[in-house]
């Protein structure tokens, strides 16, 4: 864990959740979400950030309570002009820009599976390059001869 007593210094309560309860309770960042609803019935926005499934999971624990959730998307992004079309989210029957319109939206409208679906759109090519890296990077020769 990391930053905790960052969190603790400036929050009213901190809900700590691991996959294998090494730390906070056991579950996942939408178990803890729940918790807090379960507390805090006045619960009027919840600000969820990181990976998308657990965004998703997020805005589904709060669509039945009616309860704003706002997510910040990280889709591809080539230009950063709103121009390419490579960052576009579908927001309900909308189609939005990350780069210019977020990148932060309301998390019951966003189509989490065709987001995810275009993310894994690079995967090969995200390997390959990955495997091409591990094994002509220069900077890992560097590391283990410095003094
Ligand atoms: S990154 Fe190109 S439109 Fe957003």
């Amino acid at each position: 864990m990391f930053w905790e007593d960052r969190f603790r210094a400036v929050c009213d309560e901190v809900i700590l959740c691991t996959d294998d309860g090494s730390a906070g309770m056991k579950g996942f960042v939408s178990d803890g979400v729940e918790r807090a609803i379960a507390a805090h019935p006045d619960i009027d926005e919840v600000v969820a950030i990181g990976p998308l499934i657990m965004m998703k999971a997020c805005a589904e624990a709060t669509r039945p309570h009616r309860i704003h959730t706002t997510v910040s998307l990280n889709p591809i992004m080539v230009d950063g002009t709103g121009m390419c079309g490579g960052c576009r989210v579908k927001l309900g029957d909308t189609v939005k820009f990350a780069c210019v319109d977020g990148p932060d939206f309301d998390g019951h409208l966003v189509d989490f599976e065709d987001l995810m679906v275009r993310l894994r759109r690079y995967a090969n090519e995200e390997k390959v390059a990955t495997e091409r890296w591990s094994e002509t990077c220069r900077m890992r020769t560097l590391a283990a001869t410095a003094p």
